[in-house]
C-alpha cells in the first residue's frame, strides 16, 4: 500500500508589517477591539507588484529545501489560491515554470480559505493511487488585492503569506484521512463583488472587494469545524485528547479556542499565527505549519489535525502523522 508523506515544509511571509494602530489611523476601529473580537496584532500585506507567485515561489523552495529535493524531482504541482496572478495560466503553471519542474501536470484549486487542506486532499491523492510520487502542494494568497480599506469588518482581518509542503509516496502514512465539504448555499454572506450579476463588465475586474456578513460566517466556521473534527476523529477511531497538535485555519482566534475546546485539547497544543499573520487565506495553514516544524513544536511522528473553513462555503481537514 503506498501513503503520501511529508517530506519537507515551508513558508513565506511578506517583508512590510501592518499594524493594527495603522489601520485605525484609516478606519474606525481600535487596536483593543481588533485583539479582543479577532487576536489580530498585525499582519503582512505584500509589496506593490509582489504577486501570489512570489510568495508561493519562496515557500516552494523553502520546502524542496527542506525535503532535500529540487524542482526537477516533483511530479505534480497543486496550488491553492484565490487570488492568482493572472486568469491564466495558472499559478500552479507559473509556479513550474520558476522551479524547473516541467512535465507533470501543474493547477491551481479555488476553495478559498480552505484552499490548501482541498489541494493537499487531491494531492494526497494522485500520491496514494500512484499517479505522483513526489508532489508540492501550496497555499498561497495575497487577500490584500480584495480588500475594501474603508470596511472595517474585513480590512482589519486579512494578512498576505504562502505555505508549501512536499509529499512522497510512503510505505505508511503521512496523510491518513482527509475530509472536505462545501455547501454553496450560504454565497452573499462571503463573497467578492465583482460578478456581472453586481453590475461589472467581467469578475476579475480591480475594483472587485470582499464583503462579509462577519458573525454569521464566525457562527458557520464554528459549527462546521466542530462537525469535521467529529468527523476526523471518528473516521480514524480516534478520541478527544488522541490529536498531538491542532493546526488550524487562521481567521480569529476565538475560532480557533472553540474547535480545540471541542477537541478537548489545551491551547499549548494549538498552533496560533493569527496575531502575527492574520487570515492569509490558503496561506494560513501551511504557515502555521511550517512555523511550528521549524521551531521545534511539531516532531516526527506527532499526530496532527490540519482544519481550515472559508468563502463558498467551503470546509476540510486531514489527519497526518509528521
Ligand atoms: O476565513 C474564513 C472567513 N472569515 C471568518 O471566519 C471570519 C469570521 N468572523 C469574525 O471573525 C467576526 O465576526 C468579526 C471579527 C468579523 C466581527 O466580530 P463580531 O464579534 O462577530 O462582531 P459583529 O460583526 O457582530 O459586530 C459587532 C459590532 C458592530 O457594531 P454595532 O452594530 O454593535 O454597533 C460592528 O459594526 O462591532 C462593530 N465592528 C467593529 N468595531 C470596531 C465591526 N468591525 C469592527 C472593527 N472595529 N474593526
Amino acid at each position: 500500500m503506498t501513503f503520501a508523506r511529508i517530506a519537507g515544509t515551508g513558508s513565506y511571509l511578506p517583508e512590510r508589517v501592518l499594524t493594527n494602530d495603522e489601520l485605525a489611523a484609516t478606519v474606525d476601529t481600535t487596536d483593543d477591539w481588533i485583539r479582543e473580537r479577532t487576536g489580530i496584532r498585525e499582519r503582512r500585506i505584500a509589496a506593490p507588484g509582489e504577486t501570489t507567485c512570489d510568495l508561493a515561489e519562496r515557500a516552494s523552495r523553502r520546502a524542496l529545501e527542506a525535503a532535500g529535493l529540487e524542482g526537477a524531482d516533483l511530479d505534480l504541482i497543486v496550488v491553492g489560491t484565490t487570488t492568482p496572478d493572472r486568469v491564466y495560466p495558472s499559478t500552479a503553471c507559473r509556479l513550474q515554470a520558476r522551479l524547473g519542474a516541467e512535465g507533470g501536470p501543474a493547477f491551481d484549486v479555488q476553495a478559498v480559505c480552505t484552499g490548501f487542506i482541498y489541494a493537499l486532499g487531491v494531492a494526497e491523492k494522485f500520491v496514494r493511487t500512484g499517479s505522483a510520487a513526489r508532489a508540492l502542494v501550496v497555499g498561497a494568497d495575497v487577500h490584500s488585492r480584495l480588500l475594501d480599506w474603508s470596511d472595517r469588518g474585513t480590512c482589519i482581518l486579512f494578512g498576505d503569506g504562502a505555505g508549501a509542503i512536499v509529499l512522497e509516496s510512503a510505505p505508511e502514512p503521512g496523510v491518513m484521512t482527509t475530509h472536505l465539504h462545501a455547501d454553496g448555499t450560504g454565497e452573499r454572506l462571503l463573497y467578492v463583488e465583482g460578478s456581472v450579476e453586481d453590475g461589472y463588465d467581467n469578475p476579475i475586474q480591480s475594483a472587485a472587494r470582499t464583503r462579509m456578513q462577519g458573525n454569521e460566517v464566525f457562527k458557520r466556521a464554528v459549527r462546521a469545524l466542530g462537525g469535521i473534527v467529529d468527523q476526523t476523529l471518528e473516521a480514524n477511531g480516534l478520541a478527544r485528547g488522541d490529536i498531538d497538535w491542532l493546526v488550524p485555519h487562521q481567521a480569529n482566534y476565538r475560532i480557533i479556542e472553540a474547535t480545540a475546546r471541542r477537541l478537548r485539547m489545551p491551547m499549548e497544543r494549538v498552533v496560533v499565527t493569527v496575531d502575527r499573520h492574520g487570515n492569509t487565506s490558503a496561506g494560513s495553514v501551511p504557515l502555521a505549519l511550517d512555523e511550528a516544524v521549524r521551531d521545534g513544536r511539531i516532531d516526527r511522528g506527532d499526530l496532527l489535525l490540519l482544519e481550515a473553513f472559508g468563502g463558498g462555503f467551503t470546509w476540510g481537514s486531514a489527519l497526518v502523522r509528521f
